[in-house]
């Protein structure tokens, strides 16, 4: 019985990986029925016979609790990414500047989750998601229902692999075919199913989503003899593990960009999606030289294609108020989903920006949204229009309050100057109790709104006084004690903030993050900053003319004065609290670009770092630049540097500096 039990597996696994890895079914729907089923009554009858890699493990069953940790032993990284040519070929120099003539392996950038799978003695023992790189979840009962991972390998070795979970789209279509008819919430997109579906924790739910697995990286080669990763590739592939076939060895740079042209033309007719093409050195050797950062290999990048552009309907154009009074018009789109989330509005900035673009309410438009980014109208479809499309007319009174809209000279922006326009004071509010401002947890946007209509807070020093309402509070639907107190605290201990939040929370105009920053470090207290006159505030490098009176007409108004004189008086600190300017020669008075991803610092600390020193930071370079501090994947500012012969740092060049 054992025998014919062992037997069933051998045969239902060989079966599994000819149908769904090698894609070549070897025996029919009906056998393989049957052998599943006579393996499942022999385990029912034996149950001390069941083996961690039999097929019947695929099928799900197992309730988990929750996830268990995994400590990945080899940290699982991200990749740099790079937008186009050029951004390719300075990847490639900083690989040929170390000596090294490099070959890459170009690879599919499948668009699903990385996993880790861990094999002892040929069985696999453990898979687990990437989480933040260094510890994972442990995935094991879900990922075994994926029927091109393979339970057992080719070989009895220990060994771990990487690869890529992902859903097909074709089993997206079917699965949102059937929630739709069910009336549930569709599926955003490939990856979040993908992602969603590994993490349920009944497996059988996990067994019903169909993922299917490529695997792309063994972090190990040296244990096998290996030295390239397009051996490594095959290994793998030998072993038994689902390798991609569109992956491919080329030679030089117009090879590889070959390669992206191909399968950026194939991409709508893969079965599944992928976002871009990764390119990794082949020699494992010359991976060696190159190394990590801290986030990324050094000798791999991803390629991302280009943001993908979609058609919708522009349904109406609405106007919204801003707390500055500036009037902005937005597009209401027919909600399209573009990769991965769901768009119903757009920015359209200003009334120039729509007459440019000829924007008529019920025009096809093309939307396009890259990662991260904020959605964007590119143009009307003018073939598309029927002549019932109704041309856009800027409004000339404000929508809340009905006052006449004007523009600020010079300016293409409209204005309600209605200091009393409620939507403008709420919008202040907003500001000021908003994440790089007071930062005030639990004050959403809508919940300030609802306290204003309510009459709670109508000025910044209301904010202070909210306990007194605490009894109102309670009555309110959704409070409860619990998080009524949570909300007084925040509040209570954004008392405490440094005086740069507090000046940026005021919502001076013209006064930013940065600016705030600087002026708390210059002026130390509010009443310094109170009384400093135009002559002295534009001597302060940063400091232009129109900031410079931007604050002093800020300060001379009563209404503002009566305020900032409260929030004193409720126990706000009005001091810098931060760190202190210790002036440096290498950066006082002296002007610093940065470009790329910086290993040690994000944006914001390097440029308070240089604030701190003395110096200034600015966007773009130009002959006054002092020096440009480079970082992985530097974009068009350090070409610019070279060109104006402007010194270039690296990240190790600016601490020799400190
Ligand atoms: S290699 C150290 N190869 O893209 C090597 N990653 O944006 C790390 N991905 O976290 C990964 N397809 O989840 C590699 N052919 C491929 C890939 C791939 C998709 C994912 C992976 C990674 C992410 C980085």
């Amino acid at each position: 019985m054992l025998e014919r039990y062992e037997e069933l597996i051998k045969i239902i696994n060989e079966a599994d990986y000819n149908y769904h890895t090698l894609d070549k079914p070897t025996i029919t729907d009906q056998e393989y029925d049957s052998l599943l089923r006579e393996l499942f009554n022999l385990e029912a009858e034996h149950p001390e016979l069941r083996r961690s890699d039999s097929p019947t493990q695929r099928a799900g069953g197992k309730i988990l609790e929750g996830f268990g940790k995994v400590t990945h032993k080899i940290p699982m990284l991200s990749l740099s990414n790079v937008f186009n040519e050029s951004e390719i070929v300075n990847f490639d120099s900083r690989i040929k500047k170390e000596g090294i003539d490099p070959k890459y392996v170009c690879e599919l950038k499948i668009d699903g989750l990385s996993v880790s799978l861990q094999y002892e003695n040929g069985k696999l023992v453990k898979a687990a998601t990437r989480g933040d790189g260094v510890t994972g979840e442990d995935i094991t009962e879900n990922v075994k229902t994926i029927k091109t991972v393979p339970l057992t390998i080719k070989e009895p070795i220990d060994i771990e692999v990487r690869g890529e979970i992902y859903m097909s789209k074709k089993v997206l279509e079917e699965i949102n075919e059937k929630r739709k008819e069910n009336g549930l919430e569709l599926l955003q997109n490939a990856r979040n199913a993908a992602a969603g579906s590994i993490r349920q924790l009944d497996s059988k739910v996990a067994a019903s989503r169909k993922l299917e697995c490529w695997i792309y990286h063994l972090p190990n080669p040296e244990d096998y003899g290996i030295s390239t990763h397009m051996e490594a590739l095959n290994y793998m592939k030998h072993l038994g593990f689902r390798v991609n076939p569109n992956n491919k060895l080329v030679n030089n740079i117009d090879e590889l960009l070959q390669y992206i042209e191909e399968k950026g033309s194939l991409r709508d007719d893969l079965p599944y999606d992928i976002d871009g093409v990764v390119i990794k050195l082949n020699s494992l050797p010359d991976q060696k030289i190159m190394g990590y950062t801290a986030k990324y290999p050094r000798w791999a990048t991803a390629y991302k294609f280009p943001a993908k552009q979609v058609l919708t309907k522009l349904v109406d154009i609405i106007f919204t108020v801003g707390r500055t009074g500036q009037i902005t018009p937005n597009a209401v789109l027919e909600p399209v989903i573009i990769q991965g989330s769901t768009i119903r509005r757009a920015t359209l900035h200003n009334e120039d920006y729509v007459v440019s673009k000829d924007l008529r309410i019920g025009d096809t438009v093309s939307i396009r949204k890259a990662a991260e980014v904020i959605p964007e109208v590119v143009e009307a479809i003018k073939e598309r229009r029927t002549g019932d499309e109704k041309p856009f007319e800027m409004i000339k009174f404000c929508p809340i309050c009905h006052s006449p809209l004007m523009k600020k000279e010079g300016q293409v922006d409209y204005y309600c100057f209605n200091q009393g326009c409620d939507r403008r004071h709420i919008e202040g509010l907003i500001h000021f109790a908003s994440r790089k401002a007071m930062n005030i947890d639990g004050l959403g946007d809508q919940i300030i709104e609802d306290f204003y209509n309510l009459g709670f807070i109508k000025r910044f020093t209301d904010f202070y006084k909210l306990y007194e309402h605490k009894k109102d509070l309670t009555e309110l639907e959704g409070y409860g004690d619990k998080s009524i107190n949570n909300l007084l605290n925040a509040i209570e201990e954004s008392k405490n903030n440094s005086l740069e939040r507090l000046i940026f929370a005021l919502g001076i105009p013209n006064v930013g993050e940065k600016t705030a920053k600087i002026l708390a470090m210059r002026y130390e207290t509010l009443d310094n900053l109170i009384n400093a006159d135009i002559e002295e505030l534009t001597s302060i490098p940063d400091i232009g003319g129109i900031i410079a009176k931007s604050i002093k007409d800020y300060f001379s108004l009563s209404f503002n004065m009566e305020q900032v004189n409260g929030l004193k008086d409720l126990g706000v600190n009005t001091t810098y609290t931060g760190e202190k300017v210790v002036v440096n020669e290498n950066f006082s008075g002296k002007t610093f670009v940065i470009t790329g991803t910086l290993v040690k610092y994000t944006r914001t600390e390097i440029e308070d770092k240089i604030a701190l020193l003395g110096g200034k930071t600015s966007s773009s370079v130009s002959k006054k630049t002092s020096a440009v501090i480079v970082g992985e994947n530097p974009g068009s500012k350090y070409d610019k540097a070279k060109e104006l012969g402007i010194p270039i740092w690296s990240e190790e060049d600016f601490e020799n500096n400190l």
